[in-house]
């Protein structure tokens, strides 16, 4: 299902820029249809009969108890709520490509989204199906080495326990001055992940030059790593490093499920810078440096 989940993700994060609840099914010709909802009333993911759902839907408009219906079907993601729609028939598109199937089904309340969002679906699964000559994950990091960034610990509170969960992170990027936002890019196999896209509040730390060792141990997997880090509660109830370059707070905005990490936008309301000590770099796929002026003439910008 790797092509059906790539262009399903795709589809999923047009609708979260726009704000949009959408309802989105997917088949890749391999039998079996995906099927996904975000932002209404409730989240979950399926997976059931590709051509039943597709020939269903474009007979009439699927409704509730037909997809209900479906339920038994499903194996593995959250289980279908009792309210769930995914697909009608105006906007499934059927596609013939090397005698197999292309569908997709998507549910949005605006129809110029829903119908973004079909289009958008449609050329990820033309996309993927004909980039076989990408690079491995293991080539992409190796050159993607060769852009050297900052090493930031981002830091929230976990929903259950109430305590701070938080990693080792490289994938932050300053999106907004006015208003001033930053993307965090969080992977889903971190153990954190859940706490980051529910969270309100997350804090950034920018890691100095003698902070090397912090970063390995806080890219362990597990909130254990936090024990015997100084933190520091901040007002809105959260932590950050006590030591640290520069420290920000910021409040999420949005999330965007893209690929296997979940970009976190958030409006920074706090920024603090705490030292003038150089700060921790990383480059070269595992490697640790600092950052030094090559001479005191600055760049005007
Ligand atoms: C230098 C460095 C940069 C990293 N950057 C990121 C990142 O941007 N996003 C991410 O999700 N994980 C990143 N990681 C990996 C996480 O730190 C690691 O997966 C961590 O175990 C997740 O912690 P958790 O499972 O407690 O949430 C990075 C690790 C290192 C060492």
């Amino acid at each position: 299902m790797n092509t059906a989940q790539a262009a399903l993700e795709s589809a999923l994060s047009l609708a979260t820029l726009h704000g949009e609840p959408i309802a989105i099914a997917i088949a890749d010709g391999s039998g079996r249809c995906l099927a996904s909802s975000r932002g209404g009333d409730a989240d979950w993911t399926f997976e059931t009969q590709a051509r039943a759902l597709a020939e269903t839907s474009a007979r009439t408009r699927q409704d509730s108890a037909t997809l209900r219906s479906r339920r038994a079907e499903s194996r593995g993601g959250t289980a279908v709520p009792e309210n769930a729609t995914v697909a009608r028939g105006t906007s499934l598109l059927i596609r013939q490509r090397d005698g197999a199937d292309f569908a997709v089904a998507a549910r949005a309340t605006s129809a110029d989204i829903e119908r973004a969002c079909a289009e958008r679906a449609v050329q990820m699964l033309d996309h993927v199906g004909t980039s076989k000559g990408r690079p491995a994950s293991a080539d992409l990091r190796q050159v993607m080495g060769s852009f050297v960034t900052g090493v930031i610990v981002a830091i929230a509170k976990d929903p259950v326990a109430q305590g701070p969960v938080g990693f080792t992170a490289t994938g932050l990027v300053s999106l907004s001055l006015e208003p001033p936002l930053v993307g965090l890019s969080v992977g889903h196999a971190a153990s954190s992940h859940p706490a980051f896209v529910q969270c309100t509040d997350f804090t950034v730390s920018v890691l100095h030059s003698g902070q090397s060792d912090l970063a390995i141990q806080l890219a362990r997997s597990g909130p254990e790593k936090f024990s015997g880090v100084d933190l520091i509660g901040t007002a809105q109830g959260g932590w950050r490093l006590h030591d640290a370059s520069a420290t920000f707070s910021a409040r999420t905005r949005n999330t965007l499920r893209t690929g296997d990490h979940t970009l976190i936008i958030g409006e920074v309301y706090e920024a603090r810078l705490l030292t003038e000590r150089p700060v921790l770099l990383f480059f070269g796929g595992g490697r640790f440096g600092k950052a030094e002026p090559r001479d005191t003439a600055a760049v005007a910008i």
